[in-house]
């Protein structure tokens, strides 16, 4: 039975919400477990569906798993012996299972991947990840739906220039390259806190890497890995969607565990258009402004730009700020969809290529709006807090892949966010 979330407009949040690990880091983290024989150990992971799915997919490859949402703590034990298939059936649901590529081949030296399909957001390709282990002597093709990658010889260090700073092409070309004998030096690699701390794991697994969060990390491969302990870094992005929260609703919310200078431009920009940001002992505090909010231009980024998960949030905000606003998406493209549910609540954004161009309005208008991603879900609901009356928003479920139980969170910081079955046509 699928589920919506039923929100009732006009509310500030008002209060505190903790973030916990990020759940772009903790997937990796899972998959660079099986880099080392025995029991990794990671805390502060995120107690959602992504997870619970990452645990099966180690778990068909042979690791045992031990996975309790509640303390948030995964126990990863990896036998000598593993698989190498990732089936299509665990990559649909969770496109980032491609991370477990770059450590099969380290590994056992192959790698069947399915090509995932993930969040309806846009093409992403997988070359740069392909160009990658292929530098350190992988051959990779892709057959029935599989990218294989095999390096029967072994892997080797070597010098790699990554056309783009991809996200999850530099973490598989790192999880490779770290049991890779000679040296490794990826230029242009992406730089987002989730790669530092991924590789923070894997230096405590006795790895060496340097520079990462820089664009140049370099590698000197090592015979073998020991498991570890590790805690997870905190979620920027979910961090930045309560302070997109506060700001729009006029809100006060303190976000615990939130790490200020992981969205210092989101902030930044924030506080720049009446919102007050300040760093707390536990984490940072966002009070919306005591009028209607200014607009702000947004362009997403690599990090340490504007991210683009973010986005949809920046979005709604416009949708109700004073003034007009530009919103460029530079990473994915048509990842808009929010602009057209927005517009079934009376935003006024219109699209143009990969632009939107959003004129503010003082207030939306509730109606029944459908979620297409984990991020475009949670902005939907904080647009109906802004809406008169009531909003559904229905496909909870991709909301649930990226915050746990988000509407008792909504609900604690004063929101009347509810779940509730969802009467679509066809269910
Ligand atoms: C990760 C995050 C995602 C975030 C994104 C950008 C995870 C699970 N997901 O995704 O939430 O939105 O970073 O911050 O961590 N590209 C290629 N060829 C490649 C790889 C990527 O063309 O081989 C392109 C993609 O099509 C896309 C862009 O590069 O347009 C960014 O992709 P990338 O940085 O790899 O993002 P992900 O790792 O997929």
């Amino acid at each position: 039975m699928s589920e919506r979330f039923r929100v009732v407009g006009g509310a500030r949040l008002h209060g505190s919400v903790t973030v916990v690990g990020a759940k772009n880091s903790a997937l990796k983290l899972m998959a660079g477990a099986l880099l080392a024989v025995g029991r990794t150990r990671l805390t502060n992971v995120p107690g959602i569906v992504d997870v619970t799915i990452m645990a099966e997919l180690l778990r068909r490859l042979g690791a045992a798993v031990d996975w309790d949402p509640a303390t948030g703590v995964v126990e990863i034990d990896v036998p000598e012996r593993i698989g190498h298939r990732a089936d299509y059936q665990l990559v649909r649901a969770l496109r980032a299972s491609i991370c477990v590529l770059g450590p099969l081949v380290a590994r056992v030296g192959e790698a069947d991947v399915a090509v995932p399909g993930g969040d309806a957001i846009g093409s992403r390709g997988l070359d740069l990840h392909a160009e990658g282990l292929e530098a350190l002597g992988a051959k990779v093709h892709v057959a029935h739906g599989y990218l294989i990658a095999a390096a029967p010889q072994g892997l080797h260090g070597a010098d790699i220039r990554l056309e783009f700073p991809s996200v999850g092409a530099t973490e598989n070309v790192l999880m490779a390259a770290v049991l890779a004998p000679g040296h490794t030096r990826i230029d242009n690699a992406a730089r987002e806190p989730e790669i530092v701390d991924i590789a923070a794991f894997l230096v405590a697994m006795g790895a060496q890497v340097t520079g990462a969060g820089t664009s140049t990390i370099e590698i000197e491969g090592v015979e073998a890995l020991r498991p570890t302990e590790h805690t997870v870094v905190p979620d920027r992005v979910a961090a930045g969607s309560w302070a997109f929260a506060a700001a729009t609703t006029g809100g006060d919310v303190e976000v615990v565990g939130g790490i200020a200078a992981h969205l210092q431009l989101a902030l930044d920009l924030l506080s720049g258009a009446g919102a007050s940001v300040t760093t707390t002992e536990s984490g940072f505090r966002v009070v919306g402004a005591p009028y209607r909010p200014r607009s702000i231009d947004v362009a997403t980024l690599p990090y340490p730009g504007f991210p683009t998960d973010l986005q949809p949030f920046a979005i709604t905000y416009d949708a109700v700020a004073d003034g007009s606003a530009m919103v460029t998406e530079n990473l994915f493209e048509a990842r808009f969809r929010t602009v057209q549910e927005l517009a079934r609540l009376g935003a006024d954004a219109r699209i143009d290529g990969h632009h939107v161009m959003v004129h503010g309005v003082p207030q939306l208008s509730g109606a029944p709006v459908e979620a297409s991603d984990i991020r475009a879900g949670a902005a939907l609901v904080l647009a109906g807090l802004v809406a008169d009356g009531v909003t559904t928003v229905s496909g909870a479920h991709h909301v649930d892949r990226g915050y746990d139980q988000f509407e008792l969170q909504m609900q604690a910081l004063g929101a009347e966010v509810t779940r509730e079955p969802d009467d679509e046509l066809y269910g």
